[in-house]
């Protein structure tokens, strides 16, 4: 057992996400039962590490909060310590105040951080590892876009509550001879639109990855018209854009790292639709943030749990710069290094793409 080793603190990190609280759950029960340390959480991600705003995690502060959405610790997208707001003179500039979170965590004796989010609190998490701070990674992301894991917690539950929203889409389109559009998150991957869209037995899915032909969508519905079926059930990815256009963006957050919000591709394809399928009404719906809340799905909250083990197992190995994820069937470990700007979009020779096609699922192309 590690000597060196007396405290650890958490912190959660961008958008929040089913699996966050298993987790945080995972390493504080590890850290006390099995290792002795200390643990605490920082709230609201780094700015907490910043502010020193900290709560002490014990078995009982973490108890009851397996299953539950959301994260005990609360979060942030905004606060880059590398690239940080501040007042100075009374005007508002961004600098770098990483040393100040680490002498923060200095005066507190914390020897080890975990910092559990996706692409941009890792990049500052490798960025600490980098100024020498004892840092475990562990990936978070409803998206699935992370390349240095098969998977992140979160998107399991994300998937299956796209899923169960396109079931009960199905039974009303059905009813209504109406064609039907969901719109689901996932940034400029199409992981949860293809997952749900098989799932869900969607009949046309839309993904970033493959551009769309909206004449193809047309045909699809016709196709199904003369096969007797007068409903037709579209999954759309937020970031999918046709072949001759552009994304759609809902906003831009000025003050986010990441400023770009997805959203609106679902009703835009709808009037586009409308405008040329006469005999049929167009509904679009988008599922937004509900895909993230709520209650974590049983493989979210096992894998959340494994992530959260590993991560502690690492701290006692003091195998630090590394980022928890699991390869196979099994939980495994990558530097660093490595998980940051690689992200994971949908092949061209995607298997699971091209099964949907032959089960007659268009992808629009
Ligand atoms: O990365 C997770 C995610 O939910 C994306 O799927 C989505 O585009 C984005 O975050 C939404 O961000 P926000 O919660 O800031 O609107």
């Amino acid at each position: 057992m590690s000597k060196k080793i007396k405290k650890i603190a958490l912190l959660t990190g961008g958008g929040d996400c089913p699996g966050l609280n298993a987790v945080i759950r995972a390493v504080t029960r590890t850290a006390i039962l099995q290792y002795g340390y200390e643990v605490i959480g920082y709230k609201f991600g780094y700015r907490g590490l910043y502010n020193n705003d900290y709560i002490k995690l014990d078995l009982n502060s973490i108890s009851g909060i397996l299953h539950r959405g959301g994260t005990i610790l609360h979060s942030s997208n905004k606060d880059n310590l590398f690239d940080y707001q501040v007042i100075e003179n009374g005007e508002t500039v961004k600098k770098d105040v990483s040393d100040k979170a680490i002498e923060n965590m200095k005066n507190l004796g914390v020897d080890a951080l975990v910092v559990i989010g996706g692409d941009g609190t890792l990049t500052s998490a490798r960025d600490f590892a980098r100024k020498g701070v004892n840092v475990i990674g562990v990936p978070k992301t409803i998206d699935n876009d992370l390349l240095a894991t098969d998977v992140t917690f979160g998107f399991n539950t994300a998937t299956e509550i796209a899923c169960e929203a396109l079931d009960r889409l199905h039974t009303t389109a059905e009813s209504h001879h109406r064609i039907m559009l969901l719109e689901v998150m996932g940034r400029n991957a199409g992981w949860i639109a293809l997952d749900a869209g098989i799932a869900g037995s969607a009949d046309v899915i839309l993904i970033p990855e493959i551009p769309y032909d909206l004449n193809k969508i047309v045909d699809k519905v016709k196709e199904r018209e003369e096969a007797g079926k007068q409903f037709t059930i579209i999954v759309v990815a937020e970031g999918a854009k046709p072949k001759d256009g552009d994304v759609v963006v809902a906003k831009i957050v000025d003050d986010s790292p990441d400023p770009i919000r997805l959203g609106g591709i679902g009703n835009k394809i709808a009037a586009d639709l409308e405008a040329i399928i006469k005999n049929h009404e167009v509904r679009s719906t988008t599922l937004g943030h509900i895909q993230r809340g709520g209650n974590t799905s049983a493989y979210d909250r096992i894998l959340s749990t494994r992530y959260g083990v590993k991560a502690t197992e690492l701290i006692n190995e003091e195998l630090f710069g590394n980022m928890v994820c699991l390869k196979g069937q099994n939980i495994s470990y990558v530097s660093l290094e490595e998980v940051i700007g690689n992200t994971k979009c949908i092949t061209a020779n995607d298997e699971k793409v091209a099964a949907a096609k032959m089960m007659g699922i268009s992808f629009g192309d």
